[in-house]
């Protein structure tokens, strides 16, 4: 069944076209590291769904509209009205990204030794947590640990877990509940789940936020998979899910498919106070936030565009559709598949790597040698624990790659490609080489760590 993009293209930009020889060449020219490559090595991007999406027509033409007045510009106040309509919450504040405000609030919230719990904290947020001297504590619930299990909402939080934590002697600033799970395999958060936690934080007197990145998404997600929620529209989830907590941090750049914005949203005045005082010596004033207006302007209109069902709709099928291509050839992913992404099950598909050989990475290499696809692994290299020499010590629990799927860009003939060039590698993977790291800065390191390749011992 074609998916049939709910759109028309009106503006195209051609992709590289390269050939096996030249991406080995730039593959070892990068230090075998794929954040190290250039655009115009890259065929198909999957790298990040972030900052990456197609802006719409009505888009542009809001950000045409655009009115970059210092402070309180029109923008601020069109942003400010659909952002309010869409949460419910008093104190809206712009800001350059997600992490921004993730670092305003923690900094505003947390002291040094309490401890914030969530489902997954995603990596820049738990740095942020980190930072400050707090303790970033993950309750996934247990059904998230089987990959395989079509469970349909492996994002939940583990409520005993969480409930022994409020009740026993930890110091608890902040429950967080990020939703859709992109740390877990981007899994959807069930509205029960979101209910009890809110009731759990309110009797404990902890507040209790939203790591809202993929709202829309987790909100589709919902309306397709929790009873009593088929008929109502992923809007009105979202909403509902807005008025459980008392507020927000979000990364605008994946369902306010903008290329650069987040948001920092909340209810209580006082804390609102404090992080405007952090917000305006940091990220800009509270009208800009280090946007400028247009951004507001074309964040205004996509944030109206992401609930769309149709959108939503045909999103959710091109996931199913490439982690399905994927299958047929014999590769698994993360069940059931999300939205945002599909994640590649690299440890069982090569069983000759051990986790020192980074079976993950190897994939991400190996679908970028053979098709010019690039995309980013979540297993030991990301995850695991080294020595200073390189050597493993505690590996991930899982070795995947992330295809994640930039928002209204890739048509269904380019995942039927990416799905070829799984299928083709699936075919044999054992000729798939292990790699070596040779430099792992202390800190992010994927980012900055450089590999090379091990050959056979056959
Ligand atoms: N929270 C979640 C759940 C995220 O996925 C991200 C970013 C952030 C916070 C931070 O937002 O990048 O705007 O500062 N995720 C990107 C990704 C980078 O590729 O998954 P940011």
């Amino acid at each position: 069944m074609p998916i049939m993009e709910p759109y028309r293209i009106k503006v195209v930009e051609p992709i590289p076209i390269t050939t096996r020889p030249y991406r080995e060449l730039a593959l070892a020219r990068a230090g075998y590291n794929q954040f190290n490559l250039t655009a115009q090595d890259v065929t198909i991007d999957l790298l990040s769904d972030s900052g990456t999406g197609a802006l719409s027509a009505e888009q542009q033409a809001a950000g045409i509209r655009g009115d970059e007045t210092y402070a309180g510009s029109r923008s601020f106040f069109r942003f400010r009205d659909v952002v309010s309509e869409l949460t419910g919450y008093e104190h809206i504040y712009p800001v350059h990204q997600g992490r921004g405000a993730e670092r305003i609030l923690f900094t505003s919230l947390l002291k040094p030794g309490q401890v914030c719990v969530s489902n997954t904290h995603f990596d820049t947020t738990r740095a942020n947590v980190e930072i400050i001297g707090a303790v970033a504590l993950d309750l996934p619930c247990e059904e998230s640990k089987d990959l395989d299990s079509d469970h349909p909402f492996k994002g939940d939080v583990d409520l005993a877990a969480l409930e022994a934590v409020l009740a026993g002697p930890e110091d608890v600033g902040l429950v967080l509940m990020t939703i859709t799970n992109n740390g877990g395999g981007g899994q959807p958060v069930s509205m029960a789940n979101l209910e009890a936690v809110s009731a759990l934080a309110r009797k404990h007197g902890v507040p209790f936020f939203l790591d809202a990145a993929r709202f829309a998404e987790n909100a589709w997600l919902v309306t397709e998979r929790e009873p009593g929620y088929g008929d109502i529209t992923p809007r009105e989830v979202a909403r509902k899910a807005f008025a459980l907590a008392d507020g927000c941090v979000a990364s605008l750049k994946k369902d306010g498919i903008v290329h650069i914005g987040g948001l920092l949203a909340l209810r209580d005045p006082e804390l609102a106070q404090r992080c405007e005082l952090l917000l305006t010596a940091t990220e800009g004033f509270r009208t800009y936030g280090g946007l400028a207006g247009r951004d507001l302007d074309m964040l205004a209109q996509g944030l109206l565009e992401v609930t769309e069902p149709t959108y939503l709709r045909a999103r959710a099928a091109a996931t199913a559709y490439l982690a399905d291509l994927a299958q047929q050839g014999g590769v698994h992913s993360v069940r059931p598949t999300g939205v945002h992404a599909v994640y590649l099950n690299a440890g069982r598909l090569l069983p000759h790597l051990p986790s020192e050989r980074f079976p993950g990475h190897a994939l991400a290499l190996e679908l970028y040698l053979a098709g010019g696809i690039r995309c980013a692994e979540v297993g030991s290299l990301y995850l695991g624990e080294l020595d200073e020499d390189g050597t493993m010590l505690k590996p991930a629990p899982y070795e995947l790659v992330r295809l994640a799927i930039p928002r209204r860009v890739y048509t269904q003939s380019h995942l039927e490609y990416v799905g070829e060039v799984i299928q083709g590698i699936a075919k044999d993977p054992e000729r798939v080489p292990g790699y070596r790291m040779v430099y792992a800065p202390p800190l992010l390191r994927p980012f900055n760590c450089k590999l090379e390749p091990v050959a056979h011992q056959s």
